[in-house]
């Protein structure tokens, strides 16, 4: 039964069985980007429609956005992201290499090649006793010094109408600048939600430990707008939806727990932050996030108040940022264009905001370490990815006993049948054994055998995945059958 899963077996079924292969391998691969292959796509999908269908579909007070990674320069200065986002770093004297201040570990501690990714920041930056994680030297280190998160990008071919521009480090900005649009248009009305999945992109300074931390990543956020003394009740809400997401979805919940940031640990728009973490094998078994879940207050509406504000003196200054202050707030802030006007109270306010903030491609990882299993079966090891229904990139395979006899042409016909439904695979090479194994591996819940008795009285074997129990179902019911036990 369950065993402690190394990250090693989980990136070797990724690449063995085509879930997740490195950036251009082909090159050499490219450190912190991967790509997800044919059931890797359908597993990320999965995850990506599961937490649309939980916020967005199911909700009465949630719509959905898909906004462009490209925005306005003073989104940006406006959001902090320009001053504000960055990590601090340090340099070895020795070999150059450079490191997270918080992810510097202490010389006495046991060291590993895993680089701890603890959280909890450096309260005094004395790096003296710290390890270079890159070549062992204890404690020489530059003095620690921001860097700077966002990727730049040029728009415009003239040199007259370039731009600087920001990869977005977040889709949440989208979702605030978007927050008028979203009002006018729709019937919606306070406490509302707004949710997006989309690709950011952050120039991390330690990456490694697979999906878990890469440059380019996939995130789901929902900005849920509350009238402001409310938003402790929200931010409540949200972290017990969220946290029973996972658990939903087949997450053990031994191997998740909430945690709260420590004050000097919080974004600088949040007044407080939850993360739901997984007890990810990461060399240490530490426990990452998976999702923050913030009070983000008005901060975010306030800001874009103060961009638009701005623009003018940004015309002024030739588009440049360098140089500009973003425009302080009018004194009427609270009657802005970003505020809100409660018919039933007959007041306005700006929005109190609670954020839910998932990482796509760090769920799927947890999804697959926590699924993944190893089991003896009449002396024969089975790999296998327990998957929920919901998230097994195949839903079943289809399979005739033998490539004789006729069970190929009535397999096919099943497979034609039920592919408009669920996701199929069709497969007559090998030992049905094998076969059963590779989807085994896959995860996939449901695989069919088309046999000798099939001729006889229509019906199929309809094997189970977890339990390898096998039923005999009338091929006419088989739809019904799989719906009913898939839950679809
Ligand atoms: N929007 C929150 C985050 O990107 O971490």
């Amino acid at each position: 039964m369950a065993r402690i899963t190394k990250l090693e077996d989980i990136v070797s079924l990724c690449k063995r069985r085509g879930f997740i292969f490195q950036s251009s391998e082909i090159y050499g691969g490219l450190a912190s980007c991967y790509d997800y292959g044919p059931l890797g796509v359908e597993l990320k999908n999965n995850v990506k429609k599961a937490w649309w269908n939980s916020v967005v579909q199911m909700r009465d007070d949630v719509v959905g956005l898909d906004c462009s990674i490209l925005m306005h320069p003073l989104v940006w200065k406006a959001s902090g992201h320009v001053d504000k986002f960055a990590d601090l770093i340090a340099e070895c004297k020795k070999c150059n290499a450079r490191t997270r201040v918080d992810h510097l570990a202490e010389h006495a501690e046991e060291h590993t090649e895993h680089i701890s990714i603890d959280a909890a920041m450096a309260k005094e930056h004395d790096l003296s006793n710290k390890v270079c994680p890159n070549c062992g030297a204890v404690g020489g280190f530059t003095e620690p010094m921001p860097f700077k998160l966002m990727f730049e990008t040029q728009m415009g071919a003239n040199v007259d109408d370039s731009m600087t521009m920001h990869l977005r480090p977040e889709t949440a900005q989208g979702i605030f600048a978007n927050f008028r649009n979203v009002l006018d248009t729709t019937r919606v009305k306070i406490p509302f939600g707004i949710a997006q999945i989309g690709k950011s992109f952050r120039n991390e300074v330690t990456t490694k430990a697979f999906i878990f931390r890469t440059r380019e990543f996939e995130q789901a956020e929902l900005e849920f707008f509350c009238e402001p003394g409310t938003d402790e009740k929200w931010f409540e809400h949200w972290k017990k939806t969220r946290f029973d997401w996972y658990v939903e979805l087949g997450i053990k919940k031994e191997n998740l727990r909430m945690r709260d940031h420590a004050g000097d640990e919080l974004a600088h728009y949040a007044k407080s932050c939850v993360d739901v973490e997984y007890k990810f094998p990461l060399g240490s078994g530490d426990w990452q996030e998976l999702e923050g879940i913030a009070n983000r207050t008005d901060f975010d509406l306030r800001q874009h108040q103060r961009g638009i504000r701005t623009l003018n003196k940004w015309f002024e200054n030739n588009r440049l940022m360098d140089k500009i202050e973003l425009a302080a707030e009018a004194e009427d802030y609270e009657s802005g264009p970003l505020s809100y006007f409660d018919d039933e109270q007959k007041k306005r306010y700006i929005p109190y905001v609670i954020e839910p903030s998932a990482g796509i491609d760090r769920s799927a990882l947890a999804f697959l370490v926590d699924a993944y299993d190893e089991e003896e079966v009449r002396g024969e090891k089975r790999n296998l990815l327990r998957f929920h229904h919901a998230l097994a990139p195949i839903k079943v395979g289809v399979f005739p006993l033998v490539k004789r006899e006729g069970m190929p042409e009535i397999a096919k016909n099943i497979y034609n049948d039920l592919k408009r439904h669920f996701n199929c695979f069709y497969d007559e090479k090998g030992a049905v054994g094998r076969r059963y194994r590779r989807q085994d591996e896959a995860g996939t819940p449901f695989c069919i055998t088309v046999d000798g008795q099939t001729k006889e009285d229509n019906t199929v074997t309809v094997r189970d995945r977890d339990s390898m129990e096998q039923v005999r179902v009338a091929t006419d019911q088989l739809r019904s059958h799989l719906q009913e036990r898939l839950d679809m």
